[in-house]
């Protein structure tokens, strides 16, 4: 009689492995890079690590990033319709006189640069991807 039960808790636990939506245990953290790099003055390049919360948005990664105290800083403004806008990331802020902004990149796990169609506020990263912010022009 102990069969079933355990065949129910087997199928319950591959349940809540397989299906998408329910988080599995240990999944409470989503490692990311975070680059910092600028094709205006070539000034060198850093790279920092934090996580994001399972299925976060990126916002939340940068925050926790900024309060670690690893020399990590970034302002952004919310924009009425396209919501936050990275401003300045370490002290350096994108600016419309030098036609000078960040702009948001993605390396994912197999080494392709994406650009995400969403900004800061809503691009959920996956696991181990590097987000590349670059001080650009346009
Ligand atoms: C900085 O990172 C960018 C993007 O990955 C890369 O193209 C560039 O070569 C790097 N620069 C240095 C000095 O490592």
């Amino acid at each position: 009689m102990k069969t079933p039960a355990l065949l129910s808790a087997a199928l319950l636990l591959l349940l809540l492995l397989l299906l998408p939506g329910v988080p599995a245990a240990g999944s409470g953290q989503t490692p990311i890079n975070v680059l910092v790099t600028n094709s205006v003055t070539n000034s060198p390049n850093k790279t920092y690590s934090t996580y994001v919360v399972y299925r976060g948005i990126l916002l939340g990664g940068l925050r926790r990033l900024q309060e670690s105290n690893t020399g990590f800083t970034f302002t952004y403004t919310e924009d009425p319709n396209y919501g936050p806008f990275l401003e300045s990331v370490n002290g350096l802020a994108g600016s419309p006189a030098e036609r000078t902004y960040w702009e948001l990149l993605v390396s994912t796990t197999g080494n392709q640069i994406i650009r995400p169609d969403v900004g800061i506020g809503c691009y959920i990263p996956s696991a181990n991807e590097q987000i590349i912010l670059n001080y650009n022009e346009y």
